[in-house]
Order: C-alpha cells, then sequence, then structure tokens
C-alpha cells in the first residue's frame, strides 16, 4: 500500500525551504519546519508570510485559505519535533559535511519506516543516504525557485533507492500539483544539466563586453520567449549557488560548458550574490 505523507518536516527555511513547507501546507499536510535558532526560524515564517501575502494579493489565495495554510505550519529549532514526520525534506546549505551530520541524527529520530529526501541541486543522494541507517528510504526532491510557482521537482533515486518509495514519492509530488520527473544520481540531474551550461556561457559573453547584461537577458527573453534572460535568472538563484552547481558538475563531467566564468568567483568575493544581497547583475531595492 502507498505511504500516506501526512506529516512532513522541512529542515532548513531559507528561500528553497520556505517555498516548500508553503507547497506543502497548501496542499493540506501539517508541516514541521526546522531552523536552527529563532532567527532563522523568523526569517522562514517572514518568507511564507510574504510569498502568501503576494499570492493573496494575486488572487490565487483567499484570506481563509492563506490563514488555514499559515496555520498548518509549526515551527521549531529542535530536530527531536520531527519523530512523527512520515516524510522529512531537507533544505540546508550546499555541504555535505552539515548534510551528512543532519541526515545521521534525523536518521536516529524518525520512524524506522520514514522517507528522508534532500533538495539538493549540487550534491550526491547516494553520498548523503550512506549516513544513514537506511539508504534504500533515501531519495532527492529537487524543487525549482521559486517553489510555489514553479511545477517541476526531480525525483532522484541512487542505486539502493527502494522502488516503491520513488513511486510513493513521485505520486507525492503530484498530489501537491508537481510535475516530477524521474532521475538517476548524476549531478545537475537533469534540468541544471541543461540550464547552467547555457547560464554559464551567458556570463561569459557578459564578461567579454560582448553586449550588455540587458541585450543578453532581452535576446533570450523576446527571441526565445524564456521568462527572464539568464543574468536576471542567475541572480534570482543566487551567484553563490550558481557557483557550487557549476563546480560540482565540472568536477563530475570536466565539460568546459560547465567550468565556472572567472567573474563569478569575483562576484561572490564581492558580496554580489543577487538578489538576496541586493545586488548582482543587477540591484535590487
Ligand atoms: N503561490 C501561488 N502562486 C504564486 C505565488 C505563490 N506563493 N507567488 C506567485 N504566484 C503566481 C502569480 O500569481 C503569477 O501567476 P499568473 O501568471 O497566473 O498571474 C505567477 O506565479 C508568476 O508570479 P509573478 O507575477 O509574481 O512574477 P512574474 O510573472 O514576474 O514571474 C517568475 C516570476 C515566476 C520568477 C518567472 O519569471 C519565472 O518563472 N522565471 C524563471 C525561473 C526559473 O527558471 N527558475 C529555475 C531556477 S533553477 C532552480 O531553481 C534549480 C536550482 O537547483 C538552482
Amino acid at each position: 500500500m502507498a505511504r500516506e505523507f501526512s506529516t512532513v518536516g522541512v529542515v532548513g527555511l531559507g528561500t528553497m525551504g520556505a517555498g516548500i513547507a508553503e507547497v506543502l501546507a497548501r496542499t493540506g499536510v501539517r508541516v514541521v519546519a526546522v531552523e536552527v535558532d529563532d532567527a532563522g526560524v523568523e526569517r522562514g515564517r517572514g518568507h511564507v508570510e510574504h510569498s502568501t501575502g503576494r499570492a493573496l494579493a494575486k488572487e490565487k489565495l483567499t484570506e481563509a485559505e492563506r490563514t488555514e495554510l499559515l496555520g498548518r505550519i509549526t515551527y521549531t529549532t529542535a530536530l527531536a519535533d520531527l519523530a512523527e514526520a512520515d516524510l522529512v525534506i531537507e533544505a540546508i546549505p550546499e555541504s555535505l559535511e552539515l548534510k551528512a551530520r543532519v541526515f545521521g541524527e534525523l536518521d536516529r529520530i524518525l520512524k524506522p519506516e520514514a522517507v528522508l529526501a534532500s533538495n539538493t541541486s549540487s550534491l550526491s543522494i547516494t553520498e548523503i543516504g550512506v549516513h544513514t541507517g537506511r539508504p534504500g528510504k533515501v531519495v532527492g526532491l529537487h524543487f525549482f525557485n521559486p517553489a510555489p510557482v514553479l511545477k517541476l521537482t526531480e525525483v532522484v533515486r541512487t542505486v539502493v533507492t527502494e522502488p516503491d518509495v520513488v513511486d510513493d514519492v513521485v505520486a507525492f509530488a503530484q498530489k501537491l500539483g508537481k510535475e516530477p520527473v524521474v532521475i538517476g544520481d548524476r549531478a545537475g540531474f537533469i534540468a541544471n544539466a541543461l540550464l547552467f551550461g547555457y547560464l554559464n556561457h551567458a556570463v561569459s559573453m557578459y564578461e567579454a563586453r560582448y553586449a550588455t547584461r540587458e541585450d543578453l537577458d532581452a535576446a533570450m527573453r523576446y527571441g526565445c520567449g524564456y521568462p527572464m534572460g539568464p543574468l536576471a535568472l542567475l541572480d534570482l538563484i543566487g551567484l553563490d549557488t550558481a557557483y557550487e552547481i557549476l563546480e560540482t558538475m565540472y568536477a563530475q563531467s570536466r565539460n568546459r560548458l560547465h567550468a565556472p566564468a572567472p567573474i563569478l568567483k569575483q562576484m561572490i568575493t564581492a558580496g554580489l550574490l543577487g538578489r538576496k544581497t541586493g545586488r548582482g547583475f543587477y540591484t535590487y531595492d
């Protein structure tokens, strides 16, 4: 019988974790949302309130639905509060060491049948899973930014993930209103493997002063119908996140397309991370 994921934990409430918590709560799932400290909890709560406020303004949600959605999320700083969760989705920073530690702790806290998922976009699910005593119940569940809006979820299976776990997570993603795709554990999965060569190429063109940032972006928006140009999209993703994804893919593929354009590192060092720091390729209020 298919698993019911009625209580779901989200660990890490940055842009992605908060967006995932919102998606879950919107579908009626009880969410236990975990951050490391009170400031993190307040930041996460702020993300969810801001995003659902926008959805309300755009008439995607009614006031009553928004109140119910917010009421389904319990915030905490204690991983131990996840003991009853049927599924936990981890969305903490992209460090294997950190994720290994959190997965090890979750493995001790959760029920033996609970499923563990990582929203990582650049690390190996296999390497994360081996830090638990249940690697067969570990999957990737990769959402796209902004998670409440974009429909894709990549469900990543490793060589040891149990097939029924994959099936149940796919069915759950569908229940959330997403379009799941299933992929093996390869750096970049499907979408990033295809997307980041293009984004990196746009950065190289910008670095070579081949065209202005506005014209590079306009070409892809008006010529190819993309909702955002590549440089605006990098600002949304975060230049630090983009750099990590490129580096991981380059280490695995040695494909020159994925060798991060040097200016990316310079911008990161200078604190120009994109929207989250108010400045990247563009400046934000
Ligand atoms: N809940 C439900 N709906 C919401 C919402 C919410 N919280 N917030 C916004 N929406 C809806 C809006 O109502 C709007 O719907 P309509 O078009 O029907 O009116 C729609 O979402 C778009 O929202 P906005 O009008 O606020 O914004 P926009 O039209 O300027 O679009 C965008 C913004 C969604 C970001 C769009 O530009 C876009 O899709 N850009 C591309 C993003 C992309 O490629 N992301 C992938 C990045 S790669 C990644 O994430 C993977 C990784 O590992 C790094």
